[in-house]
C-alpha cells in the first residue's frame, strides 16, 4: 500500500518504515525533542499514542502529490474523516496550501512508502460533522443554533458537499447586543437572515486563508474586513476569532462579537 502522510514536523522523513504509530512518526521527523516535549506538555502525547484514529486521519492511500491538490478537494484517509485541501492564490502568502487548516510547509518530501506532506499543526481535533451539527452540539453556540434554525438556514449549512466559512458568535457575543435587539431579530426573519448571512462566506477561509486576506465578500453581499497580526490573532471587523473548528463542510470561526452589516443600525 502506498501511503501519503502529513505530520507535525519541520523537516522531511528520510526513511519512513511502515506501519508507524503516531509517536514513531513524531520521533522520526523534525526536531524530535521539541516535538515530543511540546505534545507532552499539551497533554496530547498520551491521547495520540492511544488514538490510532488521529494517525489514520493523517494517512492517505495512494500517492497524492501537491500537483493534484485543488481548492476544496476532499482526500479520503485510511480511517478518519476526509482531509480538506485549500489553495490560497494570494500573492503575499508564505503558505498557500492547507490540509484541514494546517499549513503545508514542506511539500512533496519523498519517503520510501510515498510522499510526505509536511504540515505545521497536528490535524486535531478531527472534523466531526457539518457546521450545523457542530453549532448544535456546542453549548457555547446555542443562541446561534436557534437563530440559524429560525432563519431557515439549517438545510444550506448542513449540505454535505458545502464549502462554507461561518463566523460563529458565542452566546456571550449575542448577550453583548443592546437590550431587545436579539429578541427583535428572532421575530423578524428578514433582518435575522440579513445579519446571519453576513457571517457566512461561500468559500472556505481557515486561519491561514484569513491571515492573508483583507476583505472578504459575505453571502449577505457586503464585505467583512480582516486584520490579523498572526494566525492566532485575527479580527473580523470588530470581532476577535477565539477558535477555528474544521468541519466536514467547511470551517467555523468562533467569534466574540456579533457582526452587524454596515447598512443596519440598532
Ligand atoms: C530544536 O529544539 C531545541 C530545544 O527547543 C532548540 O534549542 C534547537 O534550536 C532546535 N533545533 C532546530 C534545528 O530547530
Ligand atoms: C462527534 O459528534 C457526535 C455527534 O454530535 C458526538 O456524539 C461525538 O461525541 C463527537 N465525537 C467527538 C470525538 O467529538
Ligand atoms: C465554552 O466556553 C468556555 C469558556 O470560554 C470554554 O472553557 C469551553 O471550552 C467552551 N466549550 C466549547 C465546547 O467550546
Ligand atoms: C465544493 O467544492 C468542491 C471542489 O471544488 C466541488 O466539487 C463542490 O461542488 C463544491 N460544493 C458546492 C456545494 O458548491
Ligand atoms: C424587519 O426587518 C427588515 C430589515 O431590517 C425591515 O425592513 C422591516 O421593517 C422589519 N419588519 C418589521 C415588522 O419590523
Ligand atoms: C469586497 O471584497 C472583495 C474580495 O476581496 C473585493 O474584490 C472588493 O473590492 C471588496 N469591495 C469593497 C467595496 O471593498
Amino acid at each position: 500500500m502506498k501511503l501519503v502522510v502529513a505530520v507535525l514536523s519541520l523537516a522531511c522523513v528520510a526513511n519512513a518504515q511502515w506501519p508507524l504509530t503516531i509517536i514513531d512518526v513524531l520521533e522520526k521527523v523534525g526536531n524530535e525533542t521539541t516535538l515530543i516535549s511540546l505534545t507532552k506538555q499539551a497533554g496530547l502525547y498520551n491521547r495520540l499514542n492511544g488514538l490510532g484514529k488521529v494517525l489514520e486521519a493523517h494517512l492517505v492511500t495512494g500517492k497524492v502529490p501537491i500537483v493534484d491538490w485543488t481548492n476544496d478537494k476532499l482526500i479520503p484517509t485510511v480511517g478518519g474523516p476526509n482531509i480538506r485541501i485549500n489553495v490560497y492564490d494570494i500573492s503575499r502568502a508564505a503558505i498557500t496550501l492547507t490540509a484541514n487548516g494546517a499549513g503545508v510547509v514542506n511539500p512533496d518530501c519523498h519517503a520510501i512508502a510515498g510522499f510526505v506532506q509536511v504540515i505545521d499543526l497536528v490535524m486535531y481535533p478531527l472534523p466531526n460533522g457539518t457546521i450545523v451539527s457542530e453549532i448544535t452540539s456546542n453549548n457555547n453556540l446555542s443562541t446561534l443554533a436557534t437563530a440559524v434554525s429560525k432563519a431557515g438556514l439549517v438545510a444550506t449549512l448542513s449540505a454535505v458537499n458545502g464549502n462554507f466559512t461561518l463566523f460563529a458568535p458565542t452566546n456571550k457575543a449575542f448577550s453583548k447586543l443592546p437590550p431587545g435587539v436579539l429578541d427583535g431579530l428572532l421575530k423578524n426573519v428578514t433582518a435575522l437572515t440579513n445579519v446571519l448571512t453576513y457571517h457566512v462566506l461561500s468559500d472556505v477561509y481557515n486561519n491561514v486563508g484569513l491571515y492573508y486576506s483583507s476583505k472578504l465578500k459575505t453571502v449577505q453581499g457586503k464585505n467583512v474586513t480582516i486584520k490579523a497580526s498572526s494566525r492566532e490573532s485575527i479580527m473580523v471587523n470588530n470581532a476577535a476569532v477565539l477558535a477555528e473548528i474544521s468541519t466536514t463542510n467547511g470551517v467555523l470561526h468562533v467569534i466574540d462579537t456579533v457582526l452587524i452589516p454596515p447598512t443596519m443600525h440598532f
